[in-house]
């Protein structure tokens, strides 16, 4: 039998030990030594650096495990347990020396997220969950806002780096937030986004073309901070299905038929 609390006390030692080496990493950064993967897809060796760390650190917390990782260290096989990775949420705030980049760490068991550790590294602020047992940054518990609809909200998103072709409805969606809410955030690194809505920073948050490193461990602890998480159409297809919509819950309808109205 795993002892679940055991295996999040470590996994956040990983997540802490990685972003030690990020921030170390990042007094020197030279700019010269970035990697572009794609249009606007920026990678450093930090990022690929820290990936190998975290994976080794958490082989040895649940050993023979699988894991999907952003830059590809390791592969999943369908094994019981899979460590879902983001070395580096926010490579390109990372890069030019803006705050708010983070470790990302999912833990899923067969379908189900059951772990998430997400370790922002400029603000020293850890904030994890386990499935069942609710949201705590750095020790603390947390919750979601109690904004009652979009006219209270402050809305997180991310910028698309490519998929282009639904920039029309993203733009749409946009230009209906700007008008209906208090404001609109591009914080740069979609777990922080997540993780933000758990606290009740933001109140709402959603992005299309994300992968499921970038929110595994965040939609886990928006749940468990008592908010929701969806794809754009109610549905539950936001680990793969790269739409997230995610919320304190009591906006989320209104939100999602504003998302509905513009998207295909
Ligand atoms: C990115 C961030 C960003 C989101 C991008 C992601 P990366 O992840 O989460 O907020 O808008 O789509 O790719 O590349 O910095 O790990
Ligand atoms: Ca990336
Ligand atoms: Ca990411
Ligand atoms: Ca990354």
């Amino acid at each position: 039998m795993i002892d679940l609390s055991q295996v999040l006390k470590q996994t956040i030692e990983v997540a802490e030990s990685a972003g030690v080496f990020i921030r170390k990493e990042r007094q020197t950064f030279d700019v010269k030594s970035v990697e572009q993967k794609g249009l606007n897809d920026l990678v450093s060796y930090v990022d690929k650096e820290a990936e190998k760390m975290i994976v080794e650190g958490l082989s040895k917390i649940l050993p023979g495990s699988d894991f999907i990782t952003e830059e590809g260290t390791a592969q999943t096989e369908g094994k019981e347990f899979t460590w879902i990775i983001d070395p580096l949420d926010g490579t390109t705030n990372f890069i030019h020396g803006l705050p708010i980049f983070a470790v990302s760490i999912g833990l899923r068991h067969l379908d189900e997220i059951i772990l998430g550790v997400v370790y922002e590294i400029n603000f020293h602020e850890c904030f994890y969950a386990l499935k069942g047992k609710g949201a705590f940054c750095n020790g603390t518990p947390i919750k979601v806002s109690k904004a009652a609809n979009l006219g209270e909200s402050l809305i997180a998103t991310g910028f698309p780096y490519s998929a282009f072709n639904q920039i029309d409805a993203y733009l749409d969606a946009l230009k209906m937030l700007m008008q209906k809410t208090h404001g609109i955030r591009r914080l740069g690194s979609a777990a922080m986004d997540l993780c933000y809505v758990a606290a009740g920073r933001a109140d709402g948050f959603f992005e299309f073309n994300l992968k499921p490193y970038d929110v595994a461990a965040g939609a886990l602890i928006v749940k468990e901070a008592g908010g929701m998480v969806t794809d754009f159409r109610q549905g539950d297809d936001y680990l793969f299905g790269r739409e997230i919509l995610a919320s304190n819950g009591l906006i989320h309808q209104e939100f999602d038929a504003l998302l509905q109205d513009v998207w295909d």
